[in-house]
C-alpha cells in the first residue's frame, strides 16, 4: 500500500509517517518545507512541492500509483489566520481542493483529514463530542471546518471516503527520541515553557489570569503526538478495510490548566518558571475538553503516552537535544 502524506515533514506527519514505516506501508512524503524540516523525514521518499500548484501534484500521481492520502499540509497560528486570513484561505483551503481534486481524477477515493478542535468555537457543552455545534472564531478553524464541510460533500457525490481527525492540544515528542516539535515561531504551551526553562524563551507569559477555572488559567486538552500518530494509521486501516466516512475527536479526555502543566514542568525539570500574566489572547476560551469515546470505540484506539507526566517529559528530553 502506497500512501501519500503532505506535510509529513512537519510535527503530526512526521510522526504519523514513522508509525506508517513501522506497520509496512509505502509513503510518499509531500511538503513544501515552509514549516516543515528536514531534519523530521524519518523514512519514505520525500517529494519538495507545493499543494497551491495543481500542476505538481498532478505529476505525483501520475508518478505514483497511490491508495490513500493523509493530508497535514496547513497553517496554523490562529494569531496570524487573523491578521492575514487570504494567506489561510489559500493555503489551507485551496491545497486541500486542489489534492482532492487530482486524487478523484486519479480515483484515489481514501482520505484522511488533520482536522481541529478549533472548528468548535466556544464550546457549550464539555466535554465536547462530535455532534456539538460548529462555530469556528477564527480563519483558522473556520478553514477546517470549510474542508470538513467539502468532504461531507464529495463523499456523497463522489464515493470519496474520508476519516476527519480533530485534534485537541497536540504535544509530546516521539519516546525514541528521534522526532519532536519545531515551529518558528513557536506558540504552544508546552514547548514555550520547556524553551523558557532552557533560557531560550525569556519573555514566556501566561496568557490571562481571569478565566472562569478553578485557577483563573485556561484549561486544555493534551493529546500525545505519538498517541496521534497512531489514530491515524487505525483509521486508515478502517477505510482499506471499506468502512464509511467518519469524523472523530482526538483528546485525552482529561483537562490542565496552565498553572497545572507549569507545575509538572517543574517537577520534570526541576527548573522554575519566572510565572508573569501577560493579556488573554483573541479567542481563547477558558475550557477545551473532548469526549474521544467515539475514536476509541470507531477505532479501538487506546492512548499509551498521553498523561501529562510523559507528554512533558518525552518533549524536554527532545527540546534539550534541539
Ligand atoms: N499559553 C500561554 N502562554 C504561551 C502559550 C500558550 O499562556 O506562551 C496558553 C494559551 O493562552 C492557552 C493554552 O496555553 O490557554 C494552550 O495554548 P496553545 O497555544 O498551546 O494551544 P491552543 O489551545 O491555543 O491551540 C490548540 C492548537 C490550535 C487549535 C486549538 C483548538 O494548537 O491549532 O487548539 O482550538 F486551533
Amino acid at each position: 500500500m502506497k500512501i501519500l502524506v503532505t506535510g509529513g515533514a512537519g510535527y503530526i506527519g512526521s510522526h504519523t509517517v514513522k508509525d506508517l514505516l513501522k506497520h509496512g506501508y509505502e509513503v510518499v512524503i509531500v511538503d513544501n518545507f515552509s514549516s516543515g524540516h528536514p531534519e523530521l523525514v524519518c523514512g519514505g521518499q520525500v517529494i519538495q512541492a507545493d499543494l497551491r500548484n495543481k500542476e505538481q501534484i498532478a505529476d505525483i500521481f501520475r508518478q505514483h500509483k497511490i491508495d490513500a492520502v493523509l493530508h497535514f499540509a496547513a497553517l496554523i497560528q490562529v494569531g496570524e489566520s487573523y491578521q492575514d486570513p487570504q494567506k489561510y484561505y489559500l493555503h489551507n483551503l485551496l491545497t486541500s481542493l486542489n489534492l482532492l481534486e487530482t486524487m478523484l481524477r486519479h480515483q484515489v477515493k481514501q482520505f484522511i483529514f488533520s482536522s481541529s478542535a478549533a472548528v468548535y468555537g466556544a464550546p457549550q457543552k464539555i466535554p465536547i463530542e462530535e455532534n456539538h455545534p460548529l462555530n469556528p472564531v477564527n480563519p483558522y478553524g473556520t478553514t477546517k471546518f470549510m474542508v470538513e464541510k467539502i468532504l461531507a460533500d464529495y463523499s456523497r457525490a463522489y464515493g470519496l471516503r474520508y476519516v476527519s481527525l480533530r485534534y485537541f492540544n497536540a504535544a509530546g515528542a516521539d519516546p525514541e527520541g528521534e522526532l519532536g516539535e519545531l515551529h518558528s515561531p513557536e506558540t504552544h504551551l508546552i514547548p514555550n515553557i520547556l524553551l523558557h526553562l532552557l533560557g531560550k524563551n525569556p519573555d514566556f507569559q501566561v496568557f490571562g489570569h481571569d478565566f472562569p477555572t478553578p485557577d483563573g488559567t485556561a484549561i486544555r486538552d493534551y493529546i500525545h503526538v505519538t498517541d496521534l500518530a497512531r489514530a491515524h494509521v487505525l483509521a486508515l486501516e478502517r477505510l482499506l478495510a471499506g468502512s464509511d466516512s467518519q469524523v472523530l475527536n482526538l483528546g485525552s479526555s482529561r483537562g490542565y490548566s496552565v498553572l497545572e502543566v507549569i507545575k509538572e514542568a517543574e517537577k520534570i525539570t526541576g527548573r522554575k518558571v519566572n510565572i508573569k500574566f501577560g493579556p488573554k489572547r483573541l479567542g481563547d476560551v477558558p475550557v477545551l475538553l473532548a469526549s474521544s469515546r467515539l475514536a476509541e470505540d470507531w477505532l479501538g484506539w487506546e492512548r499509551k503516552y498521553s498523561d501529562l507526566e510523559t507528554i512533558i517529559r518525552t518533549a524536554w528530553e527532545w527540546h534539550q537535544k534541539h
